[in-house]
Parts: structure tokens; sequence; C-alpha cells
């Protein structure tokens, strides 16, 4: 089956709003044909009770327990009913500065106590400009475990939050680039909307969505659902 993925980024910024927002994506989605995962802020996690979707963080920290302040751990989210992490979103990589060996230490970990991974890789601008793409995402997935629990999430750095998706050419390559090297699953994110839900839908090798922004807009992130259900 298709995954449709919510990453609700920092977002929404009251409590109030996020039930409101999760109700009703759980009951616009519930008969769509698909794996329906949310990823909100951690602090809404233990506050969403959810019958169509399966409740994600959106990052974990790799070890159970202990003297890590401010970190969240693989096991405290098992208790919560977490069943998805996502790990090397790009803007931990580059807001955060989070590197490739603590991404793999945040995988393995998240495996060992029994979660799956959205595990994000994708190329920046300028690195794709010097055709640089495929070997930065080669190295980004040398550092994934190679375990049937792990999706990849191919997330170009530029067609994340700035309405330029990448194209179906480009996808598709992408996609089957990554298959080949981690025969994993592989998800598309970067500006999927309504408008672009049915032609990347049909590309080759496209296993679900990581939807951003249009995720925070139930009847849009439900219509970007049925496209990809088709
Ligand atoms: P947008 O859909 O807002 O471009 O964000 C994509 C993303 O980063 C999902 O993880």
């Amino acid at each position: 089956m298709r995954i449709l993925a919510a990453n609700w980024k920092m977002n929404p910024e009251t409590v109030d709003e996020a039930l409101r927002l999760a109700s009703r994506i759980d009951t616009l989605l519930k008969d769509l044909p698909l794996v329906k995962l949310l990823f909100p802020p951690y602090v809404y996690i233990p506050l969403l009770k959810l019958e169509n979707l399966t409740l994600g963080a959106q990052d974990v920290f790799y070890e159970p327990k202990g003297a890590f302040t401010g970190e969240i751990s693989p096991t405290m989210l098992r208790d919560l009913g977490v069943g998805w992490v996502i790990v090397g979103h790009s803007e931990r990589r580059n807001v955060i500065g989070e590197v490739d060996e603590v991404l793999r230490k945040k995988a393995e970990a998240s495996l060992r106590y029994g979660l799956n991974v959205v595990y994000c890789v994708g190329e920046r601008l300028e690195e794709r400009e010097r055709g640089e793409h495929f070997s930065v995402v080669e190295r980004q997935l040398s550092f994934v475990p190679r375990d049937e629990r792990v999706v990849i999430a191919y997330e170009p750095v530029w067609a994340i939050g700035t309405g330029r998706n990448a194209t179906p050419e480009q996808i598709e390559e992408m996609h089957a680039f990554i298959k080949d090297r981690v025969g994993l699953k592989v998800l598309y994110g970067g500006s999927v909307k309504e408008k672009n839900a049915g032609e990347l839908a049909a590309v080759e090798g496209v296993d679900g969505f990581l939807v951003g922004g249009a995720s925070l807009r139930p009847e849009e992130f439900y219509r970007i659902g049925v496209a990809l259900s088709r």
C-alpha cells in the first residue's frame, strides 16, 4: 500500500488548533486505502487520539534514557503509541546541523526499539546545479540501515516549502537510483499540493508522499490522498 504522511513541522501554535486539525484529517482520510501517518510536534503526541492515522514523531534521540537534556527517546515514543519517526529531515540537517553519523545512530536505535523510520535524503540547490545530486544522495544513503522497516523520503531541499516541486523526470530518475541502491520504498516530498498531486502520483517509483505545508489544510491533504490512492 502507498504511504501518505503529514509532517506538520513546528505547526500549529496551539493545542486547540492541533486537536481541530487532527480530528478533521482523521475523519476525511478514513476510507482512503493508504498507510496514513501524522507527524505532529512532540508536545501534541499524547493529546491526539486518532482512529485512522498512525502517529509519528519528527525526530528521536538514540538512547533509551539518561542525561540528555531536551531529548526524547524511542522508548518514550513507543510508550505513547507512536509507530514511526522521521530521521534526517533536511531542516534538521541544514538548520539544526545534524550529521550523517548521528542520523545513522537515530535510525538504528529506532529500529532496535520497535519504531518504523522515514529516513530523509535530498540534495541542496547548489549541489544539483553542480550535477552532484546523485553522489550526494548516494553518500546520505550509505548511512541508512538496510531494513524493511525503513522507508526513504526523497526531498530535494530546493523543493521544500518553495512551491517549486521536482519534475516528474527528476523524481523518476532519483527514485529509481535510490531503489537500485537500497531496495526500500521511496516517498517524494517537496511542495506536494493538490494541483500537482495527480501528476506526481503517476510517476513510476513513487511509493507515497511526505507532505509539509499542505498537510495543515485538511481538505487539500485529503485530495492529495485521493490522487495517491488512484
Ligand atoms: P512542503 O510540502 O511544505 O514543501 O514540505 C515538504 C517537507 O519537508 C515534508 O517533510
